[in-house]
């Protein structure tokens, strides 16, 4: 069901000093950092060939990775997001087996402009998934 991974999110402290490391030091490409409001973050993406990296950095006092950074303060991975088709027939599927979806189990508008949902951590080894409609 699951088809290409889109991206995989990191939390950074310093968006500038990450983005630099990614361009300068691993020769990706990466874009100018973007302030999303609606999503409480600031974002640089790096393309890669395969997939893309999003570096996320708290935008506004009520982000939702703010409390991520304060637990984990050099960064870390924050969440996998993979491509589906239909995403209201995957979170059919998906609370089926199951799998507990976060917020009210509708889509979202994610940062790509695409409907998103994000999947509970505990349920995925530990870690937090996206599941985004392409
Ligand atoms: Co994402």
């Amino acid at each position: 069901m699951i088809g290409r991974l889109n991206h995989v999110a990191i939390v950074v402290p310093d968006l500038a000093a990450a983005a630099e490391t990614y361009r300068g030091v691993l020769g990706a490409t990466v874009s100018a950092p973007l302030d999303m409001p609606e999503h409480g973050v600031t974002t640089v993406f790096v393309t890669l060939p395969n997939t893309k990296i999003e570096l996320l950095h708290p935008l506004g006092e009520d982000s939702p990775v703010r409390a991520f950074l304060e637990r984990h303060p050099a960064g870390g991975m924050h969440h996998l997001c993979f491509e589906v088709a239909d995403i209201l027939a995957a979170r059919d599927r998906l609370a089926e087996a199951g799998l507990r979806i976060l917020g009210d189990g509708e889509p979202r508008i994610g940062a790509h402009g695409k409907p998103v949902l994000f999947l509970h951590p505990k349920d995925l080894n530990g870690t937090l998934v996206e599941i985004e409609q392409v």
